[in-house]
């Protein structure tokens, strides 16, 4: 027999015709004499009765348990009017089996997966472990579906725009992305490893050299890192790359590529250009680099308000060269602010670097809370214009620009959510652009790269970077949606004169950056256009668009919090041949 059609995709339009359908026994039901069985495949369910008239298939019908695999040759009629289901898109009718062979027996599996129950209510590592069956459920499976065809439309889009797909290596040298490596021993060299990439970044540069002018790959990436919900060790990106551009261009191109893979994947007409917003003016306003734009509630700075204040919180901060940041809450809003909730959201605030957060609750002319008593005329009469009514709440955090700006940052996010400020089903997008190229890191006291050591200074800034190099300013983008980022880009040096001072200034000694780059600085000795692209975060952008909260619900068979895979049980322990081929020795670990 050969299947001709998907269960779930019978419909009224096929009553009267004869199918052969193919899948598991999703339930069955013995009822007043007759055999039901939901039969599943990865289209749906549609339901099967068997007679008692047709003896054979009664027989082994009555045999059957769930998950057994089956075949089913019968005719499709209506149903009864009153037993139709709206449950099932293929509720109207049912099938009438002739015909069944059972292919396989199963086991009674490990949780229920015929949609009785819950999926939440189930462990995510025991459905992580047998996660080929947990992808038996349409719930579980609609995202790889929906993966599939945003990574068809993607290499639709760029074929179209003359992009070539080229595959870049796995076992490659360290790229310098900010994350550990993970690497592989090399056995014909002792001591020797590959490493994984964090992403293809020079080999797509290498690309531009070669000539290629115009490269994207759906490319696997690794980052030993901690992770947390939107962060596998092993994840996919779309790769971008494009010679002879400007950042508009690339910013553009990828305008129109999002545009196409929302419509054609979820039917949704999004608005471009996207909204470009300095990465100044993100922290400044929304507290943060990926700023979730779905709701308006902004911060400010009110540092000028208290240059003169009695309050020595803030006049240490204030002397020290730190700022004071404000999030105004309307009263319309803010009664949802007990002291309860506003003790829940100094502890956010805390969790995010701050020693704590004040507030102030307009209430007349005046102001309550804990530290209204120390404030001046002046001050009531500046902080008036942020609270303007009574009832409107000003949450305020006095410390270093960046702590400030991102703990109370975090408190808005937090708010969006608690006060249910998001608005939900929208698609808000922003670009992040005018990144400083190097941040200092008051640990090591040096400066590091913003994104990564190869992205291209401002030409007008070029020579600030011996003086002044955290003024420089970088030609990098991030691209946000509501509150992620799913994309980051830059335009490169092409350069090897600009490349050596980038990498002085990083603090590399020459030997250093020839030891590990060498092959690249090499290649930029040969001619090199100017180039730019970007990577998206492609489970990311699945996320977002299934309406998933994981990335694990976005790839076939993820790893958990843990790094580890619950199925196949990896990483797992080398035999002692293979260590000894590769020349290496474990430490055993200490147990104290
Ligand atoms: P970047 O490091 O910003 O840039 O990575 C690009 C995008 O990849 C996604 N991403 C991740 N997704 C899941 N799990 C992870 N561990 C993870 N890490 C990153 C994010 C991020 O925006 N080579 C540069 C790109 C370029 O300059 O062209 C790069 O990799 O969505």
């Amino acid at each position: 027999m050969k299947r001709t059609d998907y269960c779930g995709a019978l419909s009224a339009n096929d009553i009267g015709k004869s199918v052969i359908l193919q899948g598991w026994v999703n339930r069955r039901r013995d009822l007043g004499g007759l055999i039901f069985i939901d039969l599943r495949d990865r289209e749906g369910l549609v339901q099967v009765v068997i007679d008692p008239s047709e003896a054979a298939a009664f027989a082994l019908a009555e045999t059957l348990r769930s998950e057994y695999v089956i075949e089913v040759q019968g005719v499709v009629r209506a149903r009864p009017e009153e037993q139709r289901s709206k449950r099932l898109a293929s509720g109207d009718i049912e099938v009438v089996a002739k015909e069944l062979n059972i292919f396989s027996q199963a086991q009674t599996p490990p949780f229920l997966i015929d949609g009785s129950i819950d999926a939440q209510e189930v462990s995510e590592d025991l459905r992580l472990k047998h996660r080929y069956l947990d992808l038996r459920r349409p719930e579980a499976a609609a995202p790889l579906l929906l993966r599939h065809r945003i990574s068809k439309a993607i290499w639709d889009y760029l074929d179209k725009q003359g992009f070539i797909q080229v595959e870049t290596p796995l076992l490659t040298l360290s790229t310098p992305e900010g994350a550990r490596d993970y690497v592989v021993p090399a056995r014909q060299e002792a001591g020797a490893f590959y490493a994984l990439p964090q992403s293809p970044q020079l080999f797509k540069q290498m690309l531009m050299m070669s000539g290629f002018d115009r490269y994207f790959q759906i490319a696997r990436c690794f980052r030993d890192e901690d992770l947390r919900s939107d962060r596998q060790p092993d994840f996919t990106q779309l790769d971008i790359e494009m010679s002879f551009v400007e950042q508009d261009d690339v910013l553009t191109l990828n305008e129109g590529l999002m545009q196409h893979v929302v419509k054609l994947t979820t039917g949704q007409e999004i608005k471009t250009p996207f909204r470009r917003l300095p990465y100044l003016e993100a922290m400044n306003l929304y507290g943060s680099d990926k700023p979730d734009l779905r709701f308006e509630l902004r911060l400010s700075d009110v540092s000028a308000v208290f240059t003169k204040t009695e309050f020595r919180g803030f006049a240490g901060v204030l002397n020290s060269g730190g700022v004071i940041k404000a999030l105004a809450v309307p009263a319309a809003q803010a009664g949802g602010l007990s002291r309860k909730v506003l003790a829940e959201l100094e502890q956010q605030a805390k969790t995010f670097g701050a020693k704590g957060m004040a507030w102030l609750k307009r209430d007349g002319e005046g102001f309550n809370g804990p530290i209204a008593k120390f404030l001046s005329s002046a001050e009531l009469a500046g902080l008036r214009t942020l609270a303007t009514e009574t009832g409107d709440t000003l949450l305020l955090v006095a410390d270093s620009w960046l702590v400030a700006c991102q703990a109370l940052g975090a408190v808005r996010l937090k708010l969006g959510i608690d006060l249910g400020l998001v608005q939900q089903k929208v698609l808000e997008f922003a670009w992040i652009v005018d990144f400083p190229l190097l941040d200092f890191d008051e640990e090591t006291q040096s400066y590091t790269y913003m994104h990564h050591p190869f992205t291209r200074p401002h030409d007008e800034d070029l020579d600030m970077l011996e003086t002044d190099p955290g003024s420089v300013r970088a030609w990098a983008y991030d691209l946000v949606l509501n509150g992620n980022e799913i994309g980051g880009g830059s335009l490169r040096i092409h350069s090897l004169d600009t490349q050596k001072r980038m990498f002085a200034a990083l603090g590399f000694p020459e030997s250093e950056a020839k030891r590990r780059f060498g092959f690249f600085l090499d290649a930029l000795n040969y001619g090199a256009p100017p180039h730019g692209g970007i990577a998206w975060g492609l489970d990311r952008l699945v996320m977002l668009l299934a309406g998933a909260n994981s990335l694990r619900d976005v790839i076939a068979f993820p790893k958990n919090q843990r790094g580890t895979d619950p199925l196949s049980d990896a990483p797992g322990q080398l035999e002692p041949e293979q260590l000894a081929e590769l020349r290496l020795r474990v430490e055993k670990e200490v147990v104290s």
